[in-house]
Order: structure tokens, then C-alpha cells, then sequence
């Protein structure tokens, strides 16, 4: 790829983070990639080391302080350079409104979606930062995955859309702070997406299928890695800072 050698990814053991990681793997970055599923690290590895070390899984929570530090140190350790691309995937979602949500998972939802990016965002941008060396020409990119429903009201889902807003609000302020060290901050935000989100998140799967019925083809975890892609190969001067991607048919 023409601007990264080494990438990382959080949350790429499955989902979007999985469809990030293949798509760079494929454009020739090495990639190290977190998650807390040790056995599907394991399996991912295999799969794609066969011939060469071309990734390298780190089991870790993607809160944890240390957690951003461990990615980039797996980086070096296995590919002898530090990743100067970062793709925040790790997440997870919730329906339902203030009142109609599950309350006693409200705090493992701001932990993940905002507290853990926070940490990932502060430790990256620190270290894009320090080792900015305005002669080089280099440039340095962080993508967070944000939400339709962190830009547009949804009654449906106004709690895990609040974790989202949170984050177009910081993504945005670090722009601004970090664009004359050269490092593009990027917000991705998609629409409905078929992966292992909505299981994990505990939607009513009958709601979600009438969904699917009638506003699919829902969008893959590749068209958003497409989109990812595409923002990471853009020249050291252009900036695609932030993109909506939509199934066609969706209506909100
Ligand atoms: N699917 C959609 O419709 C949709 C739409 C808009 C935005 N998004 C956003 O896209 C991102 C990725 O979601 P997805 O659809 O790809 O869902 P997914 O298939 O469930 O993937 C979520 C990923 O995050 C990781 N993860 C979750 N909690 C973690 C934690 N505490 N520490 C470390 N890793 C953690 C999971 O790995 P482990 O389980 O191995 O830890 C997994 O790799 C999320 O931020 C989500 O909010 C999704």
C-alpha cells in the first residue's frame, strides 16, 4: 500500500476488524490486531502465516491501558518497524432507549465504546505524535469506526448511538489537533452491517431479519473495509476524513 508498511487494527478477529485486516494483508501491510478470543487470534494467525509472518494477534481487552502499547511493541517484535497506520474496531452495540435499554450493561458500553477508544486514541495520537518527523514526508493515519446513528437521531437506538456521538465529537477535535503533525484522523460511519455485532449486542434477530427483508442487501464487513481502504491509500496531502456508507435501501 503506498503510505504503510505496518498496520494495527483493534477488534480484528472478527467483523469489520477482520474484513480490515484481510483487505490490508491483501494490499501487502503486516498487521498486528487485538481481541479478547485467544483461540480465534490462534486460528487467524494460521490462516494467514502460512507463507509468510504477515500478522500477529495480541490478546488483550481493548480498554486496558497498556493495550495500545502491546499492539504496536507486537508490531515491532514480529515485523521490526512500529505500525504507523491504527484502525479502532473493537465495539459493541445495544438497543433499545433509555428507558426500554438493559441498564446492567450500560457501563460495559461507554467502558468499550468510549472509554477504551478515548485510551486508544490518546495513546496513539501520543506516539503518531512524538515520533513526527516533519522532513520525512510520512504521514500517519487513525480510523475510528463511528455510526450512522452517531450523526442522525435514532429512536431505536439513542443509548449505543450516544457512545457514538461521543466519538464523532473526539475524532473531530483531534483532527484539528494532530493534522500538523501530519496524521489523519478519520471517521468512518456505517450503516446497518451483517456481522457478529448484532448477536453480541443482543438485538431482536426477528426485528433485524424484517430489517434485512426490506432495506438489504445489508452492507458486508468488506464494503466497509473497501471504504477503509480507500481512505488509507489517499497521498500524504488529501485528508477523506469522514465517509457514511449506507446500505442503498436503508431507509434511516
Ligand atoms: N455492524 C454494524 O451494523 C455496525 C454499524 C455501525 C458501526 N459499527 C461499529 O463497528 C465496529 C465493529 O463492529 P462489527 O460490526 O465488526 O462487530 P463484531 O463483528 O461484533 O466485531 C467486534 C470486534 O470488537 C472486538 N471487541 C469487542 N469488545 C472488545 C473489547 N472490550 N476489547 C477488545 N476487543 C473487543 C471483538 O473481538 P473479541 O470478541 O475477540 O474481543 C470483535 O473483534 C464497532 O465499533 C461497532 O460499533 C457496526
Amino acid at each position: 500500500m503506498i503510505n504503510h508498511r505496518v498496520a494495527a487494527v483493534s477488534g480484528g478477529t472478527s467483523g469489520i476488524g477482520y474484513a480490515v485486516l484481510e483487505t490490508l494483508v491483501q494490499a501487502d501491510v503486516k498487521v498486528s490486531f487485538s481481541g479478547r478470543r485467544t483461540e480465534r487470534i490462534q486460528q487467524i494467525a494460521v490462516e494467514h502465516n502460512e507463507s509468510r509472518h504477515r500478522v500477529e494477534g495480541v490478546a488483550a481487552d481493548a480498554v486496558d491501558e497498556d493495550h495500545v502499547d502491546r499492539l504496536f511493541e507486537a508490531a515491532n517484535h514480529a515485523f521490526g518497524e512500529r505500525p504507523s497506520a491504527f484502525v479502532l474496531c473493537a465495539g459493541r452495540g445495544l438497543p433499545g432507549s433509555v428507558t426500554g435499554s438493559d441498564a446492567s450493561l450500560w457501563e460495559e458500553l461507554l467502558r468499550v465504546n468510549v472509554l477504551g477508544v478515548m485510551r486508544q486514541l490518546r495513546a496513539c495520537a501520543t506516539f503518531f505524535k512524538d515520533t513526527y518527523r516533519s522532513a520525512s514526508g510520512d504521514i500517519r493515519d487513525i480510523v475510528v469506526i463511528g455510526s450512522t446513528v452517531g450523526r442522525t437521531l435514532s429512536a431505536g437506538n439513542p443509548v449505543y448511538g450516544a457512545t457514538k456521538f461521543a466519538l464523532h465529537s473526539l475524532v473531530e477535535s483531534l483532527r484539528v489537533e494532530l493534522c500538523e503533525h501530519s496524521v489523519r484522523v478519520s471517521l468512518i460511519e456505517p450503516g446497518f452491517v451483517k456481522t457478529e455485532f448484532q448477536a453480541t449486542a443482543g438485538y431482536d434477530m426477528k426485528w433485524f431479519n424484517e430489517i434485512e427483508q426490506t432495506q438489504g442487501p445489508l452492507l458486508s464487513a468488506q464494503d466497509v473495509a473497501t471504504s477503509i481502504r480507500f481512505v488509507l491509500e489517499q497521498p500524504p496531502h488529501v485528508h477523506i476524513d469522514d465517509i457514511r456508507i449506507r446500505p442503498t435501501r436503508q431507509r434511516a
